[in-house]
């Protein structure tokens, strides 16, 4: 995650002086030097940054479908996994940025929007009847796609979520030398009220470093 030096995360707030671009330009460079070949957002993230906001699109064809899930493909070089338990999201290929898709549904979803994702090769599957159940999700993107590592890349809800089950190993944090001051903007890690399992979680700093321009990138164990 980026943040800025009180810790929030909404980059689009910050103005698009050349200098801030420069530093914001750090997420994409960090996700290169990471490497791993799978990662995951949730909803919000994903049509923000990604889907530009495509509304579902739902298929004509009116076939009842059971709900089992859909590997299109597994051979990808690299895969974009959204968490979308309501099928907000549109999507008009399995494709994007040369990643295959693959979103983490709950059964409610309608026939016409599952039928719309394998006509264009989006592959789904089901985690949970109404919210999303990350372990089950987890379970099946290893046991479908041989997927065993990810890199969850936000927002912060996701991310607390992920925390708050315990499915976090490591941790990376870009602190970019600027202040956001808004009093109401997102931070890394959110969780419910009421829905925290620790008073805090702690992290143990493996490793820091000074990258370019500033940037200070700090890596964590965690638990
Ligand atoms: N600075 C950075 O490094 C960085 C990185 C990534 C994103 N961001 C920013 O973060 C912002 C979005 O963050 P966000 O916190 O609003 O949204 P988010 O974490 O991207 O997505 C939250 C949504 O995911 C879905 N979801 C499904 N299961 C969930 C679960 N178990 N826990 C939490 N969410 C679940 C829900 O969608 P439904 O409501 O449809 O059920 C929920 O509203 C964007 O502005 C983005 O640009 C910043």
């Amino acid at each position: 995650m980026m943040t800025s030096l009180d810790g929030k995360i909404l980059s689009h707030g910050w103005g698009s002086d050349p200098r801030v671009e420069k530093l914001v330009g750090k997420f994409e460079e960090a996700h290169e030097k990471i490497g791993i070949r799978a990662w995951i957002v949730g909803r919000t993230t994903m049509e923000m940054n990604f889907t530009d906001y495509e509304k579902p699109i739902f298929s004509s064809n009116k076939e009842k479908l059971d709900r089992s899930d859909f590997v299109a493909r597994t051979d990808a070089e690299a895969f974009a996994i959204g968490i979308d338990g309501h099928g907000k999201l549109g999507w008009k290929s399995g494709e994007m940025q040369e990643d295959h898709v693959i979103t983490i549904l709950t059964e409610g979803v309608e026939d016409a929007y599952l039928h719309h994702l394998r006509e264009v090769g989006v592959s789904y599957i089901f985690a949970g009847k109404e919210s999303v159940d990350l372990v089950v999700a987890l379970e099946k993107l290893k046991s479908l796609f041989g997927i065993g590592k990810l890199m969850l890349e936000g927002g912060g809800r996701i991310n607390g979520s992920f925390l708050n089950e315990g499915l976090i190993d490591e941790y990376h944090q870009l602190v970019l030398p600027l202040v956001d001051g808004r009093k109401d903007t997102a931070t890394v890690f959110e969780i419910e009220e009421g829905e925290m399992k620790a008073d805090s979680f702690l992290f143990k700093l493996k490793e820091f470093k000074q990258i370019e321009d500033g940037v200070m990138w700090l890596t964590y164990e965690v638990g």
